[in-house]
């Protein structure tokens, strides 16, 4: 059968299409924004036929109502990142908690530790080779759907075509759910004169030709603004969102450095507003490949220079850092942390760097801290951190003794923190500040 006449052949209604989902099922499903929205409300509408469908999911973008407390006798979210809309269930115990570096999810599905049942996930049209494009998910999707006894997919008219290692083939698809919807957008952040200040601290580590990774939120797009006079830069990313368009567009983002992929911006997922999503539609310029490969640190490190920025929740005095939980409460992931941290630590002339705000809640508790707080998650270790910057400037910790480490955090935390912190060194170190 040609590939025209099988995709017909696999078309059914989203009802139908998830009543092949059975009570016990673990199902995959695909990532951010790309969620098939059309067959997650269907599965749920579904509910009184399941009893434990296990649904395994990163960041989940739409409303989660699968974690609703009345769902569950019918499905066990478990998470393999914790997102704003599954957090109070994981903390609650009505969710489960996955933890694992991202490159590292599809391992998960292919060697057996996850095996997959069912995969939903989101396409594009076929092209006329009968192949569809995961869009703006390839990351842990793309093994989802390889390792699936049974593959949904929602083709949505308005998903972009993304090139690189993105495509699925019609004949691989069970069953076809057609759709014409916009994909889920993610708002650019409010960036604020501490986020700018990051952002311009951040900027300045960065030289003409690195390569970037960034991570998601405010303080990777308080940096773009501050990175509009360099040159030649290139991308090799877990993800991007809109601030990196127009820097391509202002030709700062050229990618004609690169030691890998040279002329291409690398990423395996995307989240931002239509204007990316326009941007990346049949753009050769942007490959997009499984996470298994992006965020491999051995293929991270063959970028030279290469620079990586995240975040985190807390960090001690010696330098280990949380980026994951407030004391044992989940509040995300390692993501892709710990795979960039790593990559940039082996890339001839990288750097990692963690950049948050010197103070959360509103002021009233200093992130640098003596001690992380009880419970709290190690997310990259103090033998693996490099760089730390705030508003206040910038820490460099690697290869620092535990009194030096401990001496340049204390130049960055916030004022009002400092003379407690002080006093913890000089107990400490037995020396004067
Ligand atoms: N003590 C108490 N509360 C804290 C805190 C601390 N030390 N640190 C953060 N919080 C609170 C904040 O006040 C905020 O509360 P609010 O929502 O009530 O305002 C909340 O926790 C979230 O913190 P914030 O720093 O604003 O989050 P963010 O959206 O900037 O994300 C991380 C920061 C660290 C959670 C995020 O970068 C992450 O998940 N990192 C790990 C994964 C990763 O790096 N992936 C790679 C790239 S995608």
């Amino acid at each position: 059968m040609n590939w025209k006449d099988l995709y017909k052949s696999k078309v059914v209604d989203a009802k139908e299409a998830v009543s092949h989902i059975k009570s016990g099922d673990r199902v995959v499903v695909g990532h951010a924004c790309a969620e098939p929205v059309t067959l997650i409300e269907a599965m749920v509408e579904n509910r009184e036929n399941y009893s434990d469908v296990e649904i395994v999911h990163m960041v989940a973008m739409g409303g989660s109502e699968y974690v609703k407390p009345e769902m569950e006798k019918h499905f066990r979210h478990n998470a393999v990142f914790v997102g704003g809309s599954t957090r109070e269930a994981v903390n609650a115990g009505r969710a489960d908690f996955t933890t694992c570096f991202f490159h590292e999810v599809p391992k998960l599905f292919k060697e057996g530790y996850m095996p997959v049942d069912v995969a939903l996930v989101q396409v594009s049209s076929p092209d006329e080779h009968g192949n569809c494009s995961l869009g703006v998910s390839v990351d842990y999707t793309k093994a989802g759907a390889e390792c699936a006894k049974i593959v949904i997919a929602q083709v949505n008219k308005q998903m972009p075509r993304t090139m690189g290692s993105a495509f699925i083939h019609v004949s691989d698809i069970d069953y076809i759910v057609e759709s014409s919807h916009p994909i889920i957008e993610l708002q650019p952040p409010r960036i604020g004169e501490i986020e700018k200040a990051i952002g311009e601290n951040c900027a300045s580590l960065i030289n003409d030709g690195d390569t970037l990774q960034l991570g998601i939120g405010a303080i990777p797009d308080a940096v773009l603004l501050f990175l509009k006079d360099k040159k030649d830069l290139g991308i090799h990313s877990e993800m991007i969102s809109d601030g990196v368009v127009e820097l391509v567009e202002a030709g700062v983002i050229t990618n004609k450095k690169k030691t890998l992929h040279q002329g291409k911006t690398i990423v395996t997922f995307l989240m931002g507003t239509k204007k990316l999503y326009d941007f990346i539609d049949n753009n050769p310029m942007v490959e997009m490949y499984p996470v298994d490969y992006v965020n491999d640190p051995r293929v991270i490190m063959k970028n030279d220079n290469l620079v990586s920025i995240n975040s985190c929740v807390q960090i001690d005095l010696t330098g280990q850092v949380c980026s994951e939980s407030i004391g044992s409460k989940q509040i995300s992931g390692v993501g892709g942390q710990v795979d960039f941290v790593r990559g940039a630590a082996m890339s001839k002339g990288g750097k990692s760097i963690i950049a948050t705000p010197s103070t959360a809640a509103k002021g009233k508790v200093s992130r640098i801290v003596p001690f992380l707080d009880e419970g709290a998650a190690v997310t990259t270790s103090r033998n693996d951190v490099d760089y730390i910057v705030t508003e206040h400037g910038i820490a460099h910790l690697k290869g620092k003794t535990l009194k030096d480490r401990a001496r340049n955090l204390i130049n960055i935390a916030h004022t009002d923190f400092k003379e407690e912190l002080i006093k913890e060194w000089e107990k400490r170190f037995n020396a004067k500040f």
